[in-house]
């Protein structure tokens, strides 16, 4: 039975590879340990983009660029956004996405790029009855999403989300960017690339997880026995969020790149508690999992500490997978420039197994 495509090689690529056994991740020749928490996002943008646009600038003017898109973007949707207020937030970027011209360039890239980071906090704020911030083109990428936010922006908070764009940039073939490049291989422009792939994202079973993660801490607070919630939830057929990956064997190595951003974090001291407290879950997580599921060795994946990154940097947990499309936009749009490159259309086969008619004589 065709079974979710494992082992399937359906690209080449040189832009990132996951290490399942091995618990390492590489994005175009960089470790992310060598990344997260050293390289901008704007460094990363232009790390993924090389080769993939004409005219690519040095980082500084790229980061430059990032901010004129945002200005633009801003200015673009602030006629239509009110009106998107009222979906759910992540349905109200994407449908905000949508209006963004379908070209192929590195405009339309950096375009994709600021409207995540513009449209999230604008939803956000207007669902709190408050005026949407226009965007600073001079600030730093993650430093103007948080000040699109809340009005202002910590360097540290800033540096912290912008280790996590630079965490979540790009993970292989992964479902949402699978869902990209097929779009892209029908030389569809990128937009409709990107929203193929903010489609996939969506599902608890990949981008949609983090926000459960905090409702599960809420709830095993709460409770005041972890272990006995995890292990009730085992019992009841459900999956416990953050955990368990479809390469990753062992422990997903974005994981303990986000926990370290967290630890830094941690001396404020509401992050230092919570992260204290996610530890322990973690640890009941892992050995409920490991006596309930002996066949398959389920680990902590980057869902868990993303949920505890976002919350400490003031982002409510409905616009968690708004963020992690905000970081990963990057690998999309060079996924898609590099399936584009190839001319080859994805056209796999399905097998047919419904009745057959009739056969007439
Ligand atoms: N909790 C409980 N059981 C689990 C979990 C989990 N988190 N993950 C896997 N399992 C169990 C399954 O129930 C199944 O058990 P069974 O054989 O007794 O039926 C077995 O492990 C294999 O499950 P599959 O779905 O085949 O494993 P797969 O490798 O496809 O799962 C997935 C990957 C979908 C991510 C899964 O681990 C999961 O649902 N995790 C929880 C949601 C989550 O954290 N999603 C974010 C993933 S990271 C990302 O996409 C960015």
């Amino acid at each position: 039975m065709a079974n979710g495509l494992d082992d399937v090689v359906a690209a080449d690529t040189v832009l990132s590879d996951v290490d399942g056994a091995g618990g390492h991740l590489t994005i175009r020749g960089h470790s992310l340990m060598e990344l997260a928490g050293r390289w901008r996002y704007a460094q990363v943008v232009r790390l993924l983009f090389d080769g993939f646009f004409d005219d690519l600038p040095s980082d500084t003017e790229l980061e430059k660029a990032i901010g004129n898109a945002r200005v633009e973007v801003f200015d673009r949707v602030q006629p239509m956004v009110a009106q998107l207020a009222p979906l759910d937030i992540y349905s109200g970027m994407r449908a905000g996405m949508a209006v963004l011209p379908d070209g192929d360039g590195l405009a339309d890239a950096l375009r994709l790029i600021a409207a995540q980071a513009v449209l999230t906090p604008a939803l956000l704020r207007l669902g709190r009855g408050e005026t949407p911030v226009a965007p600073d083109e001079n600030a730093d990428h993650a430093g103007d999403m948080l000040r699109m936010l809340s009005g202002t922006a910590s360097p540290a908070l800033a540096k912290a989300l912008d280790s996590y764009l630079v965490t979540v940039c790009d993970h292989g073939l992964n479902a949402s960017t699978f869902a990209t490049r097929v779009v892209a291989s029908t030389q569809a422009g990128l937009t409709s690339a990107i929203l193929a792939g903010l489609g996939a994202l969506k599902g608890p079973l990949h981008g949609g997880a983090p926000g459960p993660v905090i409702e599960m801490l809420d709830a095993i607070e709460a409770s005041g026995d972890a272990t006995a919630w995890l292990r009730k939830e085992i019992a009841h057929g459900e999956r416990i969020m953050g955990f368990g990956h479809r390469i990753y064997r062992v422990r997903d190595p974005r994981a303990d790149a986000l926990k370290a951003v967290v630890r830094q974090l941690g001396s404020r001291s509401e992050t230092g508690s919570r992260l204290a407290f996610a530890e322990t879950v973690e640890q009941a997580a892992l050995e409920v999992l490991r006596i309930a599921k002996p066949q398959r060795s389920i680990q902590t994946n980057v869902e868990f500490y993303t949920a505890l990154l976002l919350e400490a940097v003031g982002f409510p947990k409905e616009a968690f997978s708004n963020v992690f499309a905000a970081g990963r936009v990057a690998g999309w749009i060079a996924h898609a420039r590099e399936q584009q490159a190839t001319g080859r259309l994805i056209r796999p086969q399905s097998r047919y197994v419904g009745p057959v008619p009739d056969l007439v004589a």
